[in-house]
């Protein structure tokens, strides 16, 4: 067995330093977001690989049926010999590209989760010691360095995480991605579609309280990083779905009026009574959308695949 191989494209200490600026942006006026990927510490990750097993949470489900039922389409028509995942997480569901992948030589994981890339990689390698591994720790929306390995190569983009980003930033994002596409290479993208506001609701806030506690765990992050004080109990989760803008916005909102602390930043925070604090959107798409957002980054939607119920969407374009 060949060890697998880790290249951190972030420096140690520009996780302190994003960090730092999100929140002196975020928190320090109003309206005060987050950016999502802090949610994303070892607790994060684990968090949200629950949040995949909920009865509620489709998208996870719906993704697997797609690529169970396409992966061979897929290998067919890309011929790939690396495949790239960016927001790999666990590459649970990956694992059903890679065995429909039959000339694959790489396999490049890329997510600022350190541990949720060394579990991941570590099963790889347990289970398919024949496939080059070299797992990148790094924010994907940052230019990003691949190691050189065989084409033709496989960008894949899964779970919806597209959705995750604003409208701007996706249209950065998929010019980023489209260079690194040759002709010949390919985008395997995930997209949650816009459904009824209940299913998509109790998405996002399920009984069982497992997306509030992820969502919270932000905070936890932001208490052990920047050594806040926030207490988890003073918010309550929102999931708020907002039909213009066609995406979910988690929230958490103050339970009374306070004051937070963060203390490395030399900062007071105040929430007024039920002020909210946005810490995710995630966007719902319409093959329409997607098609343009691709063509506004030059690249063509070929494949537009769903699960059976509609969900979620499964598309393979190529750079136009
Ligand atoms: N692709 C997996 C995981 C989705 S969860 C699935 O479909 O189930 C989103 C993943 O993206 C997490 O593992 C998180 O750590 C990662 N992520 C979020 N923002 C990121 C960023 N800016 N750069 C790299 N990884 C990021
Ligand atoms: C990773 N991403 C696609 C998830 C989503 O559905 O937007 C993150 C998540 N947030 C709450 N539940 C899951």
């Amino acid at each position: 067995m060949s060890p697998y191989l880790v290249t951190r494209t972030l420096p140690v200490n520009s996780t302190d330093a994003d960090l730092r600026t999100d929140v002196l942006q975020g928190l320090g006026r109003g309206p005060k977001s987050l950016p999502p990927k802090w949610f994303y510490d070892a607790r994060g990750s684990e968090l949200f690989e629950e949040i995949t097993r909920l009865p509620e949470y489709y998208p996870t489900r719906a993704e697997r049926e797609i690529l169970r039922a396409r992966a061979r389409d897929v290998a067919a028509a890309t011929q790939a010999r690396t495949l790239v995942e960016l927001g790999s997480g666990s590459s649970e569901k990956t694992r059903i590209l890679l065995d429909a992948l039959p000339g694959l030589h790489s396999y490049i994981p890329v997510d600022v989760s350190e541990s949720a890339l060394a579990l991941a990689a570590e099963g790889l390698l347990a289970e398919r010691p024949d496939l080059s591994v070299h797992a990148l720790i790094a924010d994907f929306t940052r230019g990003l360095a691949l190691p050189g390995t065989p084409g033709p190569r496989l960008v894949a983009f899964l779970g919806g995480t597209l959705g995750n980003l604003l409208p701007e930033e996706r249209a950065v994002f998929l010019k980023s991605v489209r260079s690194m596409l040759q002709p010949g290479d390919a985008l395997l993208l995930g997209t949650d579609l816009v459904k009824d506001e209940s299913t998509l609701v109790a998405a996002y806030d399920d009984t069982a309280g497992v997306t509030a506690a992820f969502n919270k765990n932000v905070l936890t992050v932001l208490n052990r990083e920047l050594d806040a004080d926030f207490d988890p109990d003073d918010f309550d989760h929102v999931a708020h779905w907002d039909p213009r803008q066609e995406w979910i916005e988690m929230r958490l909102r103050a339970r009374s009026a306070l004051t937070v602390k963060v203390r490395e930043l030399d900062l007071a925070v105040t929430f007024a009574a039920g002020e909210e604090l946005r810490t995710e959107v995630s966007a719902k798409f319409r093959e329409a959308g997607v098609r343009s957002e691709l063509a506004a980054a030059a690249m063509e939607l070929g494949h537009w695949w769903t699960d059976s119920a509609g969900r979620f969407a499964l598309s393979l374009s190529a750079p136009g």
